[in-house]
């Protein structure tokens, strides 16, 4: 299937996540790899499964590539209907604001249309596990949903 792999990152943690992802599964699938920073949300293609990465700054809140995606589509508010995504959260609870970052992004895909395909994980970086350990399997799951989803579509 084509799955985008869309990071949004401050340190560059949430963007190597999804390298890895595109290695670990590479033969299997389509993988185009991008910024939040360089998507215009009006242009994302609904016949392509968008797999999110993102991480929490500051005091819970998105970081610095994904604060200009989620600016233009509060500002320009595209209709995502149609376009299914997931989304996988990098963050530390040791801020009460855990995993807010990539929280405030999904309730934001989904109010403007966008179907949201399984849960919204998010890897504690105290938890001692590898964020890839945690992310593999959840992505398999969603990839086997999605393509169910957009088989009966
Ligand atoms: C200054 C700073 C603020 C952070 N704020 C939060 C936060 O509010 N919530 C959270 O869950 N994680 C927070 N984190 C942890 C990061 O989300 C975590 O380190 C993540 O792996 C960074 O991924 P990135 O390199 O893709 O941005 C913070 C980290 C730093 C250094």
């Amino acid at each position: 299937m084509n799955i985008t792999l869309l990071f949004g990152t401050e340190t560059g943690n949430s963007e190597m996540l999804c390298e890895d992802i595109e290695s670990e599964f590479e033969g299997d699938h389509d993988f185009t790899i991008s910024s939040l920073a360089d998507v215009d949300p009006a242009a994302m293609e609904t016949n392509t499964f968008h797999v999110v990465v993102c991480s929490s700054y500051g005091d819970g809140e998105l970081p610095a590539s994904a604060q200009p995606f989620a600016d233009k589509v509060e500002k320009t508010k595209p209709d995502l209907t149609g376009l299914r995504f997931a989304i996988f959260g990098l963050g530390d609870s040791d801020y009460e604001t855990f995993g807010e970052g990539s929280h405030q992004l999904a309730d934001l895909l989904v109010a403007a249309g966008a179907t949201q395909i399984g849960p919204r994980i998010v890897h504690d970086v105290q938890s001692g596990d590898l964020a890839e350990d945690v992310a593999y399997p959840w992505f398999t799951e969603r990839v086997a949903e999605a393509e169910a989803a957009m088989e009966d579509a």
